[in-house]
């Protein structure tokens, strides 16, 4: 059921993210950029997901330059259902708009803002909107303060729920910031509905109650022990999804009808049927207000699809195998084979990519600044895949002739393993010609296949902290070195960004924007060889993370650390510290038994990172 007509909104999602954005400058906010989808500083997530996500280490007590009221849309990726994208609801790219209190206003302001912003800047229904509020439980207690404030504000007392933590409490993980929230619901269904009329305590698991806002009053931190400590100081942490709430006050069923998707199905649609607009149409989900038809799947996919490849790409992740790479990878191969199913036949991703980079540039800038970049990769990896399926094809037609009725786990397993062809496409060119596939079988070879490329790398790994062997701990303190080096070369911003030690090389990641010269090489190199000259012991000394911090420590992840921490610390008998940093350890006993020092390599990882190999001989 729709809204009825005089309830309709017709925000767009510039409309909304604009009169966030303003409304929290004038409670004097500053309006801090969206950080690029790839966390700095979280070894434990391949994407931002949420707006407090790269502001955990202010929210973990850390001063933020931008001082203690901040607000802004942030760019999220959250690609765990990736293969649910195409029903009406999710995405893998969304904005979320947020704002903080870093120990500053707490649940009185945030509840009185918030309601303030429903009801009078979007204007909304005030009996179309409900709240809910933690009930408490054995960690927490019952938020009775938040839903006194809800009252004083002009919330009606029916419209205000007490839930349990399973809906009132926000975690970002297993471990971290979190607390009570209190979320609030605007009702989707029609407005004589009589179900509006009873109290929201009986009615919260109506589907037509849809979640717009989060409020979380951040007071504690998980520990990995379960245990909650509170933080340093009592935060406020809200969350709004842009394009699902404007669907929702504009009475659309999906995020693909509102306008953030608009232009790009039409685009999709054009190039599907370019000399039929009316057919174009048909094939997309705007033509079609109401409908959420299952023709209309695989537009959804390339529109969603390409959305965040477009970002990630423009954050400077290039498509691989690995990591964020390969994420990447699948959201662009899977929406150029979704191309393929609507008849797109000739590269398509570029043009999709400009449109929206049209639609998003003037709220993420580096889209823009990027246009080249993205477009050239696109190019190339929509390029490749499609060799890949030609050569794949092929193949398929060559085992095709001597098959009856099934083909293999083994066979589709090989034209995976060898060409890299997806079993989607094995099993679209089996139904053409009326062929199965054993797909259980095919999961079965990819499962030993995995087990097996598991154990090589556990193998690679073992080189790693797991493996106390001389030559690799000689390798970790070498690395340790090379951080100082570089550090006292190119300057104090250079901070490690990855590590990865074997027994033969060790190899590591760091910002720095431009290629090093020669003499920059050089002087690294030096450094770390003056060190192991010098013969420095190693000092291993426990501490609080404060203390380590205040006394400059080297160190990243830092809030991934326990509250006391090891640092090594590197220091000759003239009293010179050649290293200082946080560690798990294990480190040489000192540096003059590492031997020669040399770098081997220099490259470019990724937009703005560096990756050296080196050895030791
Ligand atoms: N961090 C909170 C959320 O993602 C606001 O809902």
């Amino acid at each position: 059921m729709l809204l009825s007509k005089k309830n309709y909104m017709h925000y767009t999602t510039d409309d909304l993210r604009n009169k966030w954005l303003e409304f929290y400058a004038k409670k004097s906010h500053a309006i801090i950029p969206s950080s690029g989808v790839v966390p700095e500083n979280d070894p434990t997530a391949l994407f931002i997901n949420s707006g407090m996500h790269p502001l955990v280490p202010y929210l973990m007590g850390e001063k933020h330059p931008k001082g203690v009221r901040l607000a802004n849309a942030q760019k999220c990726i959250r690609t765990g259902d990736i293969d649910e994208v195409g029903d009406a609801t999710h995405l893998t790219f969304f904005e979320m708009l947020g704002n903080w209190s870093l120990g500053d206003y707490f649940k009185e302001d945030q509840i009185a803002w918030s309601f303030e912003f429903l009801t009078k800047v979007l204007a909304l229904p005030l009996d179309r909107l409900a709240v809910s509020v933690f009930e408490g439980d054995e960690n927490a207690p019952r938020d009775d303060e938040a839903a006194q404030i809800w009252e004083k504000v002009g919330m009606p007392k029916t419209k205000i729920a007490y839930l349990d933590a399973n809906e009132n409490w926000w975690a970002k993980g297993e471990t971290g910031p979190c607390g009570p929230d209190t979320e609030m619901f605007y009702w989707t269904g029609d407005h004589d509905d009589p179900e509006l009329q009873k109290p929201y305590q009986e009615t919260w698991e109506n589907p037509n109650w849809v979640e717009i806002w989060n409020d979380v009053f951040m007071q504690f931190n998980k520990k990995p022990d379960g245990s909650l400590e509170p933080l340093p100081a009592q935060n406020v942490d809200t969350g709004m999804g842009l394009e699902r709430t404007v669907a929702v006050l504009n009475g659309q069923k999906s995020v693909y009808q509102t306008d953030a998707f608009t232009d790009i199905l039409t685009a999709i649609a054009k190039l599907c049927c370019p000399e039929n607009p009316e057919k174009a149409a048909a094939h997309c989900i705007v033509a079609d207000p109401l409908g959420i038809s299952m023709e209309n799947d695989s537009a959804r996919v390339i529109a969603d699809h390409l959305r965040s490849g477009t970002i990630i790409l423009g954050d400077g992740v290039i498509p691989s195998n690995l990591d964020q790479g390969y994420i990447l990878r699948r959201l662009l191969r899977r929406a150029i084979r979704h191309g393929r199913k609507l008849g797109i036949t000739t590269n398509f991703t570029v043009k999709i990519a400009k449109v929206v980079i049209q639609k998003l540039g003037s709220a993420y800038p580096e889209l823009k600044k990027n246009q080249a970049l993205i477009e050239k990769e696109l190019e190339r990896e929509e390029s490749q895949f499609r060799r890949t399926l030609e050569k794949g094809e092929k193949e398929f037609e060559k085992i095709a002739v001597n098959i009856k009725d099934e083909v293999s786990g083994q066979q589709a397993f090989d034209l995976f393993q060898t060409y890299g062809f997806p079993l989607e496409m094995t099993v679209e060119l089996a139904e053409e010609k009326g062929l199965t596939v054993a797909e259980a079988d095919f999961q079965k070879a990819f499962k030993a296949h995995q087990k097996l490329s598991k154990k090589g790398s556990e193998q690679k790994f073992a080189g790693g902290l797991a493996d106390h062997s001389e030559k690799t701990t000689a390798y970790h303190t070498a690395t340790h070195l090379l951080l100082a080096g570089l550090r006292s070369v190119l300057g104090d911003y250079v901070h490690q960004k990855g590590s990865n030690i074997t027994e033969k090389r060790l190899r590591f990641d760091f910002n720095h924007e431009s290629k090093l010269t020669d003499e920059e090489k050089k002087a690294v190199e030096d450094y770390v060889n003056k060190a192991i000259e010098a013969d420095a012991p190693q000092l291993l000394e426990e501490m609080d993370k404060s203390e380590a911090k205040a006394q400059g420590v080297e160190g990243s992840f830092w809030e991934k650390y326990p509250d006391r921490v090891k640092v090594y610390t590197f220091k000759d008998a003239q009293g010179k510290i050649w290293t200082q940093e946080l560690c798990g350890g294990p480190h040489a006993e000192s540096t003059g038994k590492l031997g020669v020092f040399k770098i081997k390599k220099e490259q470019s990882c990724g937009r703005g990172i560096r990756r050296i190999k080196a050895v030791l001989s």
